[in-house]
């Protein structure tokens, strides 16, 4: 297996605060600024086809009421996922998981794909995912990062694609994690670096896996994190995190 290389600063949900957060318009604005890797949320249509999203509800980001997991392929491209965000976004499209592989791969960017199943499509939304992502994405280029907060996805990840890296999500810390990550073999630990106390994050760091922090915003919240050994930065602005971690600074 390659070793696992994973950049300092990985754009969440693209460039989230420069273009409307999973868009290709996100993507491209972080591979714009040069940013390595790019973080994505995958969840299902009602008819089991994986696309870019974060919520469960459609409302936020298209100001169209409902849920995900009720509306067809057809009827969520139909929606506009950028004028919420802005008049220049006018248009942007939800996009399918294809699309954003595509992007990645001609962008030259890394990515984590991070399983976000509607409840009850633990197993499905995974599988569908590696379906998806294992016929696009080249034997020859370092696998994508698999990440989930729920267990069953990344046990569903690793018996499809093992030898893909897994990164289990840790909102809060409970007493039970080393064991879930000793089970899903995990790669990297990625933790909520807002809300993690010093205590917590020593004992992440101690794995001695990865420890990835989501979501960093502030340059002096990321410098006290990397004090504390965090490996890598999930941020809205990778541009600022980027030159906040420059040891040139
Ligand atoms: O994968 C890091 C981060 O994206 C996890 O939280 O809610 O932003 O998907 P969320
Ligand atoms: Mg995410």
């Amino acid at each position: 297996m390659t070793s696992l290389v994973i950049p300092k600063v990985i754009g969440h949900r693209g460039a989230k605060a420069y273009a409307p957060e999973n868009t290709l318009a996100s993507f491209h604005a972080a591979a714009d600024m040069g940013i390595e890797w790019v973080e994505c949320d995958v969840k299902l249509t009602k008819d089991s086809e994986a696309i870019i999203f974060h919520d469960e509800e459609l409302d936020r980001c298209t100001g169209t009421h409902g849920l995900v997991k009720d509306f067809t392929l057809k009827e969520i491209r139909e929606l506009d996922a950028g004028s919420w965000f802005g008049e220049s976004f006018v248009g942007e499209k939800i996009p399918t998981l294809e699309e954003l592989l595509n992007t990645v791969l001609e962008r030259g960017m890394g990515v984590n794909l991070e399983i976000k199943p509607c409840p009850g499509r633990e197993v499905e939304t995974a599988e569908v995912m590696l379906d998806v992502a294992t016929r696009i994405w080249p034997d020859d280029l370092p696998p994508p990062l698999i990440s989930s907060f729920q267990h069953v996805s990344l046990e569903t990840a690793m018996d499809m694609m093992p030898e893909w890296p897994r990164g289990y999500l840790i909102d809060e810390y409970v007493k039970s994690w080393k064991e879930v990550a000793d089970y899903v073999k995990a790669s990297t630990v990625n933790i909520n670096g807002n809300t993690s106390k010093p205590d917590e994050i020593e004992e992440y760091v101690d794995y001695n896996k990865p420890v990835l922090a989501y979501t960093i915003n502030q340059p002096d919240k990321a410098r006290q994190l990397l004090r504390l050994g965090i490996d890598s930065f999930f941020a809205d602005n990778p541009d600022v995190i980027r030159e906040a971690l420059d040891p040139t600074n």
